[in-house]
């Protein structure tokens, strides 16, 4: 299938025939959900972010960060650093771990990651951003590409300038968050900023930021004129919702909503991977999140999640949750899974 809306893009050997891209979500787009996600239609998969310091210190949970399923690809592994040196190397280590192509992230707003001058801190030092991305396209041999926010803040933005530099040290993808550092995660992204960076080069940009549904995907498109989506937050417990992006972009109609059997199957799914990837005891974390998610909006939900909550034996949560999801008919599901 190819996107009627958007023509894709060569990256390296690869075609990316639907530029529909899943964002990296540190704690949440691990191996487990990028298994889920990849089935409904998302044509590029990115890691969550590694740490470029991280990756010589032999951490299993490292590893496991960076493990790539067979069916993913072509797929990018995430680092973030700003020594030239621990990136080139984490990059190189990317590509041993199978990565078809490396991204950076200049986009992470976290104190912790900004005190050290890496993720969206680096954008406010622009010979930083072209030495860290011009010694990284010089190491390895696959594509490396950038995600980045539009600036540090408002009085600051230079989201045409980093692009401009990205281009210029090689990178062959750009991602854009429409949001400022100093917006964290709040008011809107600017769908025209994405359009600033798309203008100012002729490598493809993916545009990012508040795409909920098909519509708005089809919306940013039009004001950006990006030539590719990524969809983050909205997946959260709603994974269908790429099946509806996917949708738009290749001119099918919207797909119906899960029924109940449908969403149950994508549960448990999603659990067997947590606990086959990270073990029981870390599963168990991590399902309480995600499976609060997949409940949201749906009928009995704030009973279900005051006993979910507080489970720790796996077994006691894989059956409360079936109890659940199996006693929910399919009129509570209808249109639901879209608001979630
Ligand atoms: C919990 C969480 C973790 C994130 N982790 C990463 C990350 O590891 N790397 C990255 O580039 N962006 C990360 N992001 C940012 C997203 O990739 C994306 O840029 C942002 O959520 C905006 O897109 P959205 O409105 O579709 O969610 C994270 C966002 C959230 C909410």
């Amino acid at each position: 299938m190819t996107s009627k809306l958007l023509p894709g893009f060569k990256l390296g050997n690869h075609h990316i025939d639907v530029p529909l891209v899943l964002a990296p979500m540190a704690g949440i787009t691990d191996l487990p959900f990028r298994k889920i996600c990849k089935r409904f239609g998302v044509g590029l998969m990115v890691t969550e972010m590694i740490a470029s310091r991280a990756v010589d210190m032999g951490r299993e949970r490292t590893e496991r960060m960076a493990e790539l399923g067979g069916d993913e690809h072509p797929a990018s592994i995430q680092i973030a650093g700003s020594d030239p040196q621990f990136v080139t190397e984490a990059a190189r280590w990317a590509v041993d771990h199978g990565a078809d192509f490396v991204d950076i992230n200049m986009g992470c707003p976290v104190k912790k990651i900004c005190k050290q001058t890496a993720g969206s801190a680096m954008l406010r030092d622009e010979p930083l951003v072209a030495r860290v991305l011009e010694a990284v396209v010089k190491a390895v041999d696959v594509p490396v590409t950038l995600k980045i926010r539009t600036g540090w803040d408002d009085a600051s933005k230079n989201v045409e300038n980093i692009a401009r530099i990205a281009e210029a040290s090689g990178i062959r993808m750009l991602t854009v968050h429409g949001r400022t550092r100093a917006q964290m995660f709040h008011g809107h992204a600017s769908w025209e900023d994405i359009g600033l960076a798309k203008a100012a080069v002729s490598i493809p940009v993916i545009g990012n930021g508040d795409i909920v549904d098909g519509e708005s995907a089809r919306e940013m498109i039009r004001i950006s004129n990006c030539d590719g989506v990524m969809v983050g937050r909205a997946v959260q417990g709603n994974p269908w919702v790429l099946g509806e992006v996917y949708a738009a972009l290749t001119g099918q109609p919207r797909p119906p909503a899960p029924t109940a059997a449908e969403r149950w199957a994508i549960v448990i799914e999603h659990m067997n991977n947590l606990a086959e990837h990270h073990g029981t005891q870390c599963a168990s974390k991590l399902a309480r999140k995600h499976v609060l998610w997949y409940s949201k909006g749906l009928r009995g939900s704030a009973d279900f999640r005051g006993h979910f909550q507080v489970m720790t034996d796996w077994q006691q949560m894989l059956d409360i949750a079936e109890r659940y999801f199996l006693s929910l008919d399919e009129e509570d599901h209808s249109e639901l899974a879209y608001a979630a």
